[in-house]
């Protein structure tokens, strides 16, 4: 089933996660909403040397893409009356995962998540921070026991990842999978029985 999905991005490190993930949902043929924080922007243009808007204009030739401000809660995913099949926040900063766990969220990407959350919709944080505070524990404790998946990007070190580029894939796929929008990982990354 293809629909909307929304993706936000925050300033954590990982940019290049959520690069790779957009490219794959509208590779798949959904339209994808885009909501980056003014420090997600900020990361984008340090970690992958573009910014943003070149990489939207990339996704825009692909396929389907509507950015979002992230002051404008009056957009579309900011309700739950708007058909949203699959969120995700990549990278997810402590600071945007501690709004929304809170409830007092101030932002689009605050408000799309706690719609996502209301709403029992699939709803997908893949944090980076280290090492983790016990407050950073107890947020990430309240948002899996609302529903969401909380999926920091580690490696599997059984898959024998021979680049950067091959602990990214497997990150991306594995958001891919929390968010409902494939059923499994690629035959690649699953365990195989070494006999
Ligand atoms: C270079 C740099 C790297 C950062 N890396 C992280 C990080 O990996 N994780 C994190 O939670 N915050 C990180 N931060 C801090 C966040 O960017 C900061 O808390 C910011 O207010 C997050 O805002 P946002 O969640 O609205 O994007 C970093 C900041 C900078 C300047």
């Amino acid at each position: 089933m293809v629909g909307n999905v929304v993706l936000g991005i925050s300033g954590a490190s990982g940019a290049v996660i959520a690069h790779r993930l957009a490219r794959e949902i509208i590779g798949m043929g959904h339209h994808l909403h885009l909501v980056c924080s003014r420090y997600g922007r900020l990361m984008w243009e340090y970690e992958l040397e573009c910014t943003i808007d070149r990489s939207v204009a990339e996704y825009e030739s692909i396929g389907d893409i509507s950015v979002h401000k992230p002051g404008d809660v009056a957009a579309p995913p900011a309700s739950g009356s708007f058909p949203v099949i699959a969120s995700a926040i990549v990278p997810c900063s402590m600071a945007t995962l501690g709004a929304i766990a809170s409830g007092a969220g101030t932002n689009l990407l605050h408000r799309f998540a706690d719609v996502a959350i209301k709403e029992r919709r699939p709803l997908v944080f893949v944090p980076r921070e280290t090492p983790l505070s016990p407050i950073h524990l107890s947020n990430m404790k309240i948002l899996t026991e609302v529903g969401a998946v909380i999926l920091p990007p580690m490696p599997a070190f059984y898959n024998k990842p021979q680049s950067v580029e091959d602990i990214v894939e497997e990150a991306v796929q594995r958001t891919l999978v929390a968010m409902e929008l494939r059923s499994d990982l690629p035959e690649a990354m699953q365990w195989k029985d070494a006999d």
